[in-house]
């Protein structure tokens, strides 16, 4: 069986050279999810008593959330290579950061950990690269600001933020764009609000924070497309474990879908309905990912699944179901270049906000590729039944697109160079050892 190893977080400088593979093939079990991960550290943080949290995701980001909570007074320490224990402060125990807390890479960090800061009666200041530097945060501030924190911002919209929190009203608020991070920010802030707050979806994002909220023994509420939460509630510590990380399981599944000598068994891999769409769309496209079996660990849904080869027919991939398979649209991309009919990406204009602009960063490297691609100004289309060939590619310093265009390279025609592909460790440190591993040539 194949199983991450923590590896040193902070990497140099490093390209990854990968020939073609004729599959992938064997048992894996993938770090920690990064989206659960984050969650727990940071209600953890603001609870009282002690939290465990095992199987903790070793990605960067997640790192960055540590390393933010611990300049804000708690006390974390990871044992071993998965475990991390946080001595809870309870809502009102963190403590001021002279420093300016790095979120480094990680959005979530900065943008979660913005509701949290908005309810402390202090100011921080909140920034990370150059990357994180360039993403909008007014998407948080709007609401924050309404409820009553006083933010400032670069531009009034991107970091370094400095946040002084205070005394918080309740809102009703209704999310402009689908964002699981805009939601949670709202959600934690109101947990040191007067009065329920409540967040109003355009369509559904990952509730991740819901169903981490209730394990801490907070009520929240949902009914449709609103999430209520009633602020001065206690978070009770908890012990609990993350599943293996979905979207970095996506590179692998489509790897074994697409590469004709593939057979793969993923483990204890978390299926929440929210990040699973990637499986049920790709099921329905015809491909060949059965789960043999299931279980409700901490509220989440954990399982194992088996993937083989198998013809993908393409389609489209539009509206709701883009904040579904946001993160997971890369790795489309690539697949959709070996599908029978290709895939169209549409409504899809958050993908040039994230690490990367990704439609451009996914249309650049498949076209050096040799691919044919169409770009738009929300998304792509991608032909089916495209031959790769072999290339230098660049990753933006983004890892979703080294972790896609290493699977693409697997598929391709020659060798392919990823130059700059630590960033890879910002969600999966260890991917390109495991890729290597599990490679059938
Ligand atoms: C995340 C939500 C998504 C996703 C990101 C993680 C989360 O971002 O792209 O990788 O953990 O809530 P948005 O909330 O900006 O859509």
């Amino acid at each position: 069986m194949v199983k991450w190893q923590r590896k040193w977080f902070r990497s140099f400088a490093m390209n990854s050279t990968i020939k073609p593979a004729q599959g992938i093939k064997g048992r894996l079990q993938l770090p920690g999810d990064k989206s659960i991960s984050h969650r727990l550290a940071m209600l953890g943080a603001v609870a009282a008593g002690q939290t465990v949290i095992d199987n903790f995701a070793t990605s960067q980001d997640c790192q960055s959330t540590l390393n933010c909570l611990g300049r804000l007074g708690v006390e974390v320490t990871t044992t071993g290579q998965k475990r991390v224990t946080i001595r809870g402060k309870g809502l009102q125990g963190l403590r001021a950061s002279e420093e300016t807390l790095d979120a480094e890479n990680s959005g979530s960090t900065i943008r979660m950990l913005s509701g949290l800061l908005a309810g402390q009666p202090f100011t921080t200041r909140i920034s990370g690269d150059t990357s994180l530097q360039r993403r909008p945060m007014k998407r948080v501030i709007i609401p924050l600001t309404e409820m009553g924190a006083t933010i400032e911002a670069r531009d009034g919209n991107y970091p370094p933020l400095s946040i002084r929190g205070g005394t918080l009203q309740s809102i009703h608020y209704s999310l402009p764009v689908a964002s699981a991070q805009v939601k949670s920010a709202i959600l934690l802030a109101g947990l040191f609000a007067e009065g329920t707050t409540e967040v109003i979806e355009p369509s559904p994002t990952r509730n991740h924070t819901e169903l981490a909220l209730r394990g801490f023994g907070i009520e929240v509420g949902v009914s449709g497309n609103r999430v209520f939460l009633r602020g001065g509630q206690m978070l009770r510590g908890i012990h609990s474990r993350v599943p293996g990380d979905i979207s970095s399981a996506a590179f692998f599944i489509v790897a074994a879908a697409i590469l004709p000598g593939s057979d793969l068994t993923i483990e204890s891999v978390g299926l929440n309905p929210g990040r699973r769409s990637i499986i049920d769309w790709l099921k329905e496209a015809g491909a060949n990912i059965v789960l043999l079996d299931s279980e409700i660990q901490g509220g989440e849904e954990v399982g194992t699944l088996r993937v083989k080869p198998s013809e993908i027919r393409g389609g489209r991939i539009d509206g709701a179901m883009i904040p579904q398979v946001i993160d997971e649209i890369p790795i489309l991309a690539v697949a959709a270049t070996q599908s029978r009919d290709g895939i169209e990406f549409r409504d899809a204009s958050e993908l040039r906000v994230k690490e990367s602009d990704r439609i451009h960063s996914i249309v650049t490297n498949l076209r050096s590729m040799g691919a044919q691609v169409e770009e738009y100004p929300d998304g792509l289309a991608v032909p089916g039944n495209q031959v790769l060939k072999g290339t230098s590619l660049p990753t933006f310093g983004d890892h979703r697109i080294a972790m896609a265009f290493s699977v693409a390279a697997l598929a391709a025609r020659g060798e392919t160079r990823i130059e700059q592909a630590e960033c890879a460790a910002v969600s999966f440190p260890g991917f390109f050892e495991v890729l290597e591993q599990l490679a059938v040539r």
